[in-house]
């Protein structure tokens, strides 16, 4: 028990009152048997260097609790970093912590009742709080059978590593440790996500970050130079945040899940004296924005809206004529001042006249709408809220109008929200008055103002009551569906994200009502959309017209398989919606549409394009047949589903589909008798189905790609020339191959390669499947890897010539 006089007298000039009697000790090992009080002489462990302490502390709200905690124990507001049972275990001050002779630490009350142990069946030698920050029970071989590091609450400290399965939960305000309402969860699919958690139920809302790194996210390490890393499991790191040049030796450091959802990560100055904790980084970078559940409120309660504090906070704020429900606990909402437009009310539906407007800019609630106009100025917009029983207020952008009611959720301002909002309130002089005392300013006394009183009289504690009620019902009933799929954002060119899922009415918003139709096919019609994320991303969206027998477990299975590819050659699917008897798929959108506007409407596309697309479609292919995780036989391979990006990069598309859709191929006739267009011939008999029929409908579309022709084309004069393949093959038997890209300039000049394309585009199109090439195969004929054997006559070619 030596205490140096300095430590002694650090202590008594460091300590604030909050503290008392913390005579601790600064052994650094702990032996089996010793206790801490909440009062008295011995109330924490301190390490080494003095930097962290181990022990009892009295809450901020109620000194005469304590809570059993860790924190900077040198800096004067002691932050804590961890604290015991998520802070609803309380200690009281005749209760006792011991390390216990078996090993363990016991929390007993002063009847000698235990409230918490570590763990009776880990047993250790010592204990020691070590100048990380950690508090370990270790055995004398040095193995640790129990340590703070493995059981977090909301901080994570430099050296300590958060394996599958670890969280940390934000707790609800900076001085309240009860469970806050979010959670930074490393998952066991390896996707680190944050996201809000209701109170009381514990159900999880979506996500609103997330690594996007389903299947390779390892754990989360704070590293030796102020790096918070996923490891992943192909030897990368995948970047949360970092201290930059903040170095561990001149600054405390730690990252906190803080009330509002952020994570941010702060540095200290060691030998300052005026110093605090500032925010150095965070993620999400814009937690206003980034908050986007359908249910719940967001950030903020509900009513209120939040506004970014630069990176150090985020605040809620009400609207005007609103005010906290509790001014101490802001994140609770904003309640009117107000008896709210009431749709019992005689008359109240067709009177406007009790009611005006307050303008506010680029405030939005942007979930909150149930109707929403378009064209509608600005004034019939206001005037048809005032009109409403159900508006509490109205927000317009140009010709756009959108109508919202109780309670508002999601709230956000910023110069981003290019909105203005009305917010609905009472004619009069109503600002100062409160609810309970509230008065019209000119005592009208009429039946209407009569009712409005009554009812705020009767007091809005009943109107909360039913809101509070609405909330449950809807939380009951649409709540409990828990999606922990990844949002979308910006990060999306991470490997192995997983999908969003969409709601309909997140789609048919993005679609703008399906009002852009950019494609139809067999599996449904494709509209053009905008995802509302950082950067207005350009989606495609699938709406599937068959009905599909899969439940809705299959269908979310079927679509994560999908989702795991990633191809430069694939058209990336983002995401689906799953809902009722909808399903729709999300797609990247391809600017220059697909390959039949590309070869077939307009002039004769450049030689060398042409080129690069069949190896793209060759590629592509491959990867389904042979490389990616889950071997996917495409089964409808046709120029409408290779599709082109805005550098004309070939992306097959829809592939993955033909299990879902049962697609039937034997009755994609062309009508043309002894012509399948891209279907291979073994779909008309019975025979299994293999990656073959993908290769024959491949040996097709190239020879369109060589000619710029449809395969089949009965307009054409010639008899013989009216299916391509036949008439190809022709010319080929007969040595005039240069017949097929007559015309062409550039094609004749490069007359090898047309050659070698043709004959390998004869290969695919025989009709044995096994004499047809793998795509692997073709893919080195292609590139001229390998040389092109020549290609057998195939069996059912008429014998017409070539002339
Ligand atoms: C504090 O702990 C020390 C060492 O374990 C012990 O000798 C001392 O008696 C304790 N003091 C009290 C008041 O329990
Ligand atoms: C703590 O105990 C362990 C095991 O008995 C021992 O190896 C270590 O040196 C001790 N540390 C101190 C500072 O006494
Ligand atoms: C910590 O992680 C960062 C980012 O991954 C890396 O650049 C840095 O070298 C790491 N530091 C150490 C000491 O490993
Ligand atoms: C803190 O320490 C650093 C290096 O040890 C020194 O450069 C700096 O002046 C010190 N600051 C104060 C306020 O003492
Ligand atoms: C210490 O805490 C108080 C109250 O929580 C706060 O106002 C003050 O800014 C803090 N000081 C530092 C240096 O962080
Ligand atoms: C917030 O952090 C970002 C980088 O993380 C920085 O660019 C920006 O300037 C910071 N803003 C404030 C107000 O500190
Ligand atoms: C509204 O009432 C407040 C306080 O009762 C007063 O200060 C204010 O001037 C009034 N405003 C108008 C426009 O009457």
């Amino acid at each position: 028990m030596a205490i140096s006089s300095s430590v002694l007298l650090s202590l008594f000039i460091l300590l604030p009152p909050i503290i008392p009697n913390s005579l601790a000790q600064s052994n650094s090992n702990i032996s089996l048997g010793s206790c801490l009080t909440p009062i008295g002489d011995n109330t924490t462990w301190r390490s080494p260097s003095g930097d962290f302490a181990f022990g009892f502390r009295p809450l901020d709200t109620d000194p005469n609790l304590f809570l059993l905690a860790i924190w900077f124990d040198k800096i004067p507001n002691k932050t804590t970093v961890w604290y015991l049972g998520g802070g609803t275990q309380p200690v009281q001050s005749g209760d006792k912590l011991q390390l216990v002779s078996n090993g363990y630490l016991s929390l007993e009350d002063q009847t000698g009742q235990q409230i918490w142990t570590s763990g009776t069946g880990s047993t250790a030698d010592y204990a020691a709080m070590l100048d990380t920050g950690n508090f370990v029970l270790a055995s004398s071989d040095g193995s640790i059978s129990w340590q703070s590091f493995d059981n977090p609450s909301d901080t994570i400290l430099p050296s300590q590593v958060l394996s599958q399965g670890s969280m940390l939960r934000a707790r609800l305000m900076d001085t309240d440790y009860m469970p806050g309402r979010f959670i930074l969860s490393v998952q066991q699919d390896g996707n680190l996500v944050f996201y809000p958690i209701v109170q009381p139920s514990g159900f999880s809302y979506d996500p609103y970050w997330a690594s996007h790194t389903v299947g390779i996210g390892t754990k989360l390490v704070y590293n030796e130079t102020g790096s918070i890393y996923l490891a992943l499991a192909n030897g990368n790191d995948f970047p949360v945040v970092s201290a930059g040049s903040y170095s561990l030796s001149m600054f405390y450091q730690r990252a906190t899940l803080d009330p509002d959802g952020v994570l941010r990560q702060y540095v200290y100055p060691k030998n300052s004296t005026n110093g605090g904790w500032s925010a150095v980084d965070l993620q999400p970078l814009d937690i206003c924005q980034a908050m986007f559940t359908e249910t719940g409120s967001g950030v903020c309660g509900f009513n209120s809206y939040c506004k970014l504090n630069g990176n150090q906070s985020v605040d809620c704020e009400c609207p005007p004529h609103y005010s906290y429900l509790d001014p101490s606990r802001k994140y609770r909402g904003c309640k009117p001042n107000f008896a709210v437009h009431n749709c019992h009310a005689e008359g109240t539906e067709v009177d406007q006249g009790l009611f005006d407007t307050v303008e506010l800019k680029n405030v939005d609630w942007p979930l909150a709408d149930y109707e929403h106009y378009q064209p509608l100025n600005n004034e019939l917009c206001r005037n048809n809220c005032l009109s409403d029983c159900f508006c509490a207020v109205v927000v317009y952008n140009d010709q756009d109008c959108w109508k919202k009611k109780l309670p508002l959720s999601n709230g956000r301002v910023g110069s981003y929200v290019q909105r203005t909002l009305l917010v609905k309130i009472p004619k009069g002089n109503y600002s100062q008055i409160q609810p309970a005392t509230l008065m019209p300013a000119n005592k009208k006394n009429d039946k209407r103002t009569l009712i409005l009183v009554g009812s705020v009289l009767l007091g809005s504690s009943a109107f909360f009551n039913l809101l509070l009620i609405a909330a449950i019902i809807f939380i009951t009933f649409y709540g409990f569906r828990i999606r922990r799929n990844a949002k979308l954002g910006p990060d999306l060119s991470t490997v192995g994200l997983s999908l969003r899922c969409f709601t309909y009415r997140e789609l048919e918003k993005a679609t703008n009502g399906f009002r852009e139709e950019v494609g139809s096919g067999a599996s449904g019609v494709v509209y053009k959309g905008y995802l509302q994320d950082k950067y207005d991303t350009c989606i495609a969206v699938k709406k599937i017209g068959k009905a599909l027998p899969e439940t809705e477990k299959e269908f979310a299975v079927e679509m994560q398989a999908i989702g795991k590819t990633h191809h430069k050659n694939l058209v990336r699917l983002l995401g689906y919606c799953n809902e009722g008897k909808e399903r729709l798929l999300v797609y990247e959108f391809m600017s220059n549409r697909s390959l039949t506007q590309f070869l077939f409407n307009g002039p004769r596309p450049d030689w060398n394009r042409r080129v690069q697309i069949a190896l793209g479609v060759a590629r592509g292919l491959l990867y389904l047949h042979e490389e990616c995780s889950t071997r996917i036989i495409h089964c409808d391979i046709k120029p409408q589903n290779i599709l082109l990006d805005e550098n004309f990069v070939a992306k097959i598309s829809d592939f993955g589909l033909a299990k879902l859709l049962k697609t039937d191929q034997t009755q994609t006739n062309t009508g043309i008798r002894g012509t399948r267009g891209y279907v291979a011939p073994e779909w008309f008999r019975n025979v299994r189905i293999t990656s073959k029929v993908d290769v024959y409908s491949f040996g097709v579309i190239l020879l369109e790609i060589i000619c710029c022709r449809r395969n089949v084309e009965a307009e054409i004069g010639d008899e013989e020339q009216v299916i391509l393949t036949y008439w190809v093959n022709d010319c080929y038997r007969e040595g005039r191959v240069d017949l097929a890209v007559d015309g062409d300039e550039e094609a004749t000049a490069d007359m090898k390669r047309v050659e070698q394309f043709v004959m390998v585009a004869l290969w695919c199109v025989q009709e044995e499947p096994s004499l047809r090439p793998t795509m692997r195969k073709v893919t080195q004929m292609l590139e001229g890897a390998v040389d092109v054997p020549m290609p057998p006559e195939p069996s059912l070619t008429s014998g017409t010539s070539c002339r």
